[in-house]
Formats: C-alpha cells, structure tokens, sequence
C-alpha cells in the first residue's frame, strides 16, 4: 500500500506547491478522470505524498506525522500501512468513486486556486470507511465494550444526532489519547453522556 519515503517533506517547507508537482499531479488526475484508467489512478493515490501534493500546511503535517512515531489516529494507521485514501474512501468500487467525485471537485477548485486554506471537510467521513475494515469492534459483548456494541441501536434511534465513529475517533487531532486508541477525550466524554441521556435508564 503505502510507498517508502524519505524522512523529509518537500512541501512542508514551502506554503505554496510548486508548478512542478502541481502539473504531475493534474495530469495524473486527468488521465484517472478522463481516461479511466483505474489503475494508475489508484496507484497515485495510495501514495500518501500524491495528497501532500496539493494539500499545503497544516495538511502536509498530517502527511509529515506518517514517517514519524504515531500521534494521532491517522499517524498509527500509517504505522499499519493504512494510508490516507483508506480512511478517506467508502467501500468498494462505489466507495473509491465517490472520492474520486470529491477528488475531481478538488481539482477543479485547486487550479482556480479557489479554495479555503485550511482545508475543510465538508463531507464528513461516514461509518463504512472505518466498518470497511472493522466490522468486528462489536464482537466483545462485555461492559467495557458497551459503547460500540450500543451504537448502532442509538443511531437507528436518533440517526439525526447520534453519534458516528469519529466523533469520538478523531483523525489528526494530536490531542487522542494513546493509551486510549487515541480517542480525544472531551467530544468523546460529550457522546458519552449524550448515548446516556437517549438510552439510559
Ligand atoms: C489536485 C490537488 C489535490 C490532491 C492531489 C489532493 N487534494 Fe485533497 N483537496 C484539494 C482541494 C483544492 C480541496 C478543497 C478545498 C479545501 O478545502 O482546501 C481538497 C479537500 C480535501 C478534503 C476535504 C474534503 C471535504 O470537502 O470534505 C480532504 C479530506 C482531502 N482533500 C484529502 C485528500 C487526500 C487524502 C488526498 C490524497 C489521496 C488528497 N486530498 C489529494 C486538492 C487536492
Ligand atoms: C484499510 C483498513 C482500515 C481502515 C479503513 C481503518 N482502519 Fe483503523 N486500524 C486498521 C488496522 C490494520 C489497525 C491496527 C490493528 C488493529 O488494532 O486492529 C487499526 C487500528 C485502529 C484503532 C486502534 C489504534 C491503536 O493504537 O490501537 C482504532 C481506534 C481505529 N483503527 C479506528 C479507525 C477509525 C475510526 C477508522 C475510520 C475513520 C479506521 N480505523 C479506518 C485498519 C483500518
Ligand atoms: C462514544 C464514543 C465512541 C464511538 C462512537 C466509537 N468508539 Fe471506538 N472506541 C471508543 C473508546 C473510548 C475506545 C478505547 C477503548 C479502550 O481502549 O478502553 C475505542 C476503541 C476502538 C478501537 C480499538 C479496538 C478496541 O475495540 O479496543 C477501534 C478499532 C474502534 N474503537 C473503532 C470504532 C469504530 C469503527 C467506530 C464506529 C462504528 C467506533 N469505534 C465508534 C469510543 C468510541
Ligand atoms: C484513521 C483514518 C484517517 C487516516 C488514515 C487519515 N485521515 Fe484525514 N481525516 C480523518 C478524520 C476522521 C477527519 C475529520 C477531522 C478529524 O477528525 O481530525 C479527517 C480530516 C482530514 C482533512 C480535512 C481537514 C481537517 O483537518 O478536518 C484532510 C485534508 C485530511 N484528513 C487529509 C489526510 C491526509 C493527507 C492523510 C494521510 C497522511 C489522512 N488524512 C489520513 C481520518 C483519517
Ligand atoms: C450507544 C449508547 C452509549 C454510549 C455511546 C455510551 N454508553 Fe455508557 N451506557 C449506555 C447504557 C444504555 C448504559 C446503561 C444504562 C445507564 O446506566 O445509563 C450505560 C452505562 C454506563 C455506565 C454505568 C453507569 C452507571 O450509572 O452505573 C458507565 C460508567 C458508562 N456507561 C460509561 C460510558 C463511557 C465512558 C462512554 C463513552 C466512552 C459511554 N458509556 C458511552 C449506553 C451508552
């Protein structure tokens, strides 16, 4: 999955990518988009140094944290040879098309140069990108697993507000706590005690 790299970050460095990147990584896109060609597509973008591409500060440091001991949820995925795409990516071929429709509106918005700076996520990441590859977290049925074994009841009760996993299971926030898988513990607590109001008692 997730190519071998250097310890530096070229990108990092600077606050805006150069042209040169820029143009490898647009006709790399263009060739996935247009031409269909699936499997340079998907090789590009299992390498998480395409994402830091186009993506500038803070993103890159998302990019950095992957050569580096883990600290945040994403970082400790790279440790497992999980890269970006996985977790920003549904199920299936469906799945890697929807990113690829996210993708190609990036592009667009990424050489019109008009886009927010940081980026913004305005698709949040739903349940199946992580259920893809751990369908088994309510296999425990004990006390100390209640609050994955509960869930899916709580989201077919309030599916408006319930809670999905991250927003307990945040991505880059370098506040997770490790020895608690990394989950960042006050919007975790705030889930906590919002499942107790709607299921308790
Ligand atoms: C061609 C340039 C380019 C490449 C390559 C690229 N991005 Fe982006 N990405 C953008 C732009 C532009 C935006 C949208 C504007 C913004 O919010 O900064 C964006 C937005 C995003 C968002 C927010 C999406 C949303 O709207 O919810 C995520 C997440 C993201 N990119 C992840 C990735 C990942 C992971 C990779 C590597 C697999 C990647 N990007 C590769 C340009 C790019
Ligand atoms: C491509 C497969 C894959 C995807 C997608 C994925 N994970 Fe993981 N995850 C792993 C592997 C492999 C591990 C390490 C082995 C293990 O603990 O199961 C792991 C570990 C974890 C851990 C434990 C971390 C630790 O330090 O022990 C948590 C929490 C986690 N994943 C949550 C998530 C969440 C939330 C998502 C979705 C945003 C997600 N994962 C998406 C494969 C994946
Ligand atoms: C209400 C908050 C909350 C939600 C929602 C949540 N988790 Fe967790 N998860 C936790 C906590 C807390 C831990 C740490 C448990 C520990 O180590 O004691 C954890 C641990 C994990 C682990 C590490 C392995 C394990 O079971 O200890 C994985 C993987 C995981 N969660 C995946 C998910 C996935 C996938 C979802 C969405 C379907 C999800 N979680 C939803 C709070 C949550
Ligand atoms: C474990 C799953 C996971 C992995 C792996 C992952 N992300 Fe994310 N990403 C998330 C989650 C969850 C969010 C939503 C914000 C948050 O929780 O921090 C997110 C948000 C983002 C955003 C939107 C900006 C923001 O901070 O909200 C960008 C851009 C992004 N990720 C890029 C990347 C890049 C680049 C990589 C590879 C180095 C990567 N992601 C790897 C789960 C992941
Ligand atoms: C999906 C719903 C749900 C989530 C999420 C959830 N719980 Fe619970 N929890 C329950 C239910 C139902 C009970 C049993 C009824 C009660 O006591 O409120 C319970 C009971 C408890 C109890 C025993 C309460 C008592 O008064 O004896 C503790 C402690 C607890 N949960 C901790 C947590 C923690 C910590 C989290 C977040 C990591 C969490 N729960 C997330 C549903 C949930």
């Amino acid at each position: 999955m997730r190519k071998k790299k250097s310890g530096k970050n070229k990108a990092a460095s600077t606050n805006f990518p150069n042209w040169a990147k820029w143009l490898s990584a647009t006709a790399a896109l263009i060739v996935v988009l247009v031409g269909g060609s699936l499997g340079v597509g998907a090789q590009l973008e299992n390498n998480d140094q395409f994402c830091a591409s186009c993506h500038t500060n803070p993103e890159t440091t998302f990019v950095d944290r992957t050569t580096q001991p883990a600290t945040d949820l994403a970082s400790a995925h790279a440790a497992e040879n999980v890269g970006c795409i996985a977790c920003h990516s549904g199920e299936g071929f469906a799945g890697r098309l929807d990113a690829m429709k996210l993708g190609a509106r990036d592009l667009i918005a990424f050489a019109k140069r008009d886009f927010p700076q940081p980026a913004q996520l305005t698709h949040a990441i739903p349940d199946g990108n992580c259920l893809k590859c751990h369908s088994n977290i309510d296999q425990a049925q004990t006390f100390e697993n209640h609050f994955h074994v509960l869930l899916p009841r709580w989201q077919s009760a309030r599916p408006e507000s319930a809670a999905s996993c991250v927003d307990c299971h945040t991505g880059h926030d370098t506040a997770g706590r490790p020895d608690l898988k990394w989950v960042s513990v006050d919007p975790t607590q705030q889930q906590c005690n919002a499942c107790h109001r709607v299921m308790g008692d």
